[in-house]
C-alpha cells in the first residue's frame, strides 16, 4: 500500500509551521513547502522529532506557475494525498495610492491566483486516487470580512479566497473532498515583518492577536469535524455580522478607531 501524505504549503513559518507540528504530533506523513531552505529543514527536523511518520521538504517559490505545477506533480508521485493545507501567503499594508501595479499583481497572484490553481490541481489529483476521504483547507482572513485602511488589496485577495472556498466546496459537493476555510484575525507570526515593515500595524492589533498554535489547533478540529469555515478568534465572526447590519455606521467607526491608532485590521 502506498504512503498517504498531508501536504502543507507555507510550512517554513507561522501558521503553516504550527499546523505541520500539530499533524506531526499525530503521526502523519508530511510534504512541506516553503522558500527558505534552512527554516524548512528545521521544521522537518522538529516534525520528525514530534512523531511524524515521514517528512519530505520541498523547497520552491510557488508563485512561479511551472514550479507550482512541478510541486503538485511531485506530491502525487509520492503517494496519496489526504490533506492539502494551503497556508502560503503574504500581506502588504500600505495605502492603495502608494501601491504599484507590480505590488498589486504580486499580492493578487500569490494570495489568490495561486490558491485557485493549486486547489484545482490538488482536487483533480485527489479525485483520481484511492484514498476515500480527503480535505482541502484554505486560509482566508478576517481582513476579507472586515476591511480597514491600508489593506484594500490584501483584503480583496482574502475575500476572494473565502468566496473561492465556498465555490470550490459547491463544485466538490458530492465527491470525497471536503473544503475547509480558516479566517484568522491577527496572528503573532513573521507575517507582519513583511506586511507591516515599521511595526506600527502589529503594535495596534497586538491586544487582539492570537498565536499560530491556537489557529493550528482550530484548523485541526475544523478538518476533523468537517466544518465549512472557522473564524479565529470567534468574536470577529460576530463583529462581521454586526457590520453587515449597519455598514455605514460600522465603517465610520472602524475608520475613526483606525485614525486614533486603536484598531487597524
Ligand atoms: N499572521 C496573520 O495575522 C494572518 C491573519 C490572517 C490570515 N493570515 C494568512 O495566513 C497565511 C499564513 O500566514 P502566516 O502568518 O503564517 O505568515 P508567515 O509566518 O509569514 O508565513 C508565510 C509562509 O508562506 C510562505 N510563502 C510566502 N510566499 C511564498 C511563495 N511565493 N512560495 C512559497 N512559499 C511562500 C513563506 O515561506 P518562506 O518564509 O520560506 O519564504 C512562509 O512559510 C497567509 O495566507 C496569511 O495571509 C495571516
Amino acid at each position: 500500500m502506498s504512503q498517504t501524505y498531508t501536504v502543507i504549503t507555507g510550512a517554513s513559518s507561522g501558521i503553516g509551521q504550527a499546523f505541520a507540528y500539530k499533524m506531526a504530533s499525530q503521526g502523519h506523513a508530511l510534504i512541506i513547502n516553503g522558500r527558505n531552505k534552512e527554516r524548512l529543514q528545521a521544521v522537518k527536523d522538529q516534525a520528525l522529532a514530534l512523531g511524524a511518520d515521514q517528512v519530505l521538504a520541498y523547497n520552491a517559490d510557488l508563485a512561479d506557475g511551472d514550479k507550482a505545477e512541478a510541486f503538485a506533480k511531485f506530491c502525487f508521485e509520492q503517494g496519496d494525498i489526504d490533506h492539502f493545507v494551503h497556508c502560503l501567503g503574504f500581506g502588504d499594508f500600505s495605502y492603495i495610492q502608494d501601491q504599484s501595479y507590480a505590488q498589486i499583481q504580486k499580492l493578487t497572484h500569490t494570495n489568490l491566483l495561486l490558491t485557485m490553481f493549486l486547489s484545482k490541481r490538488f482536487a483533480a489529483g485527489m479525485l483520481g486516487q484511492a484514498t476515500v476521504k480527503t480535505n482541502i483547507t484554505l486560509i482566508a482572513s478576517v481582513a476579507g470580512l472586515i476591511q480597514t485602511p491600508q489593506s484594500a488589496v490584501y483584503a480583496a485577495t482574502k475575500a476572494g479566497v473565502h468566496a473561492f472556498a465556498n465555490g470550490l466546496r459547491q463544485d466538490l459537493w458530492n465527491t470525497k473532498i471536503t473544503v475547509t476555510c480558516i479566517l484568522p484575525g491577527p496572528v503573532d507570526t513573521p507575517f507582519f515583518d513583511v506586511a507591516d515593515k515599521d511595526g506600527a500595524y502589529f503594535e495596534n492589533v497586538k491586544a487582539f492577536s492570537t498565536t499560530p498554535e491556537i489557529v493550528a489547533e482550530k484548523m485541526a478540529k475544523a478538518i476533523e469535524k468537517d466544518q465549512l469555515e472557522v473564524v479565529v478568534p470567534g468574536y470577529y465572526g460576530l463583529m462581521s455580522r454586526v457590520l453587515g447590519l449597519a455598514p455605514t455606521l460600522g465603517y465610520r467607526l472602524i475608520h475613526l478607531a483606525y485614525e486614533k491608532g486603536q484598531f487597524r485590521d
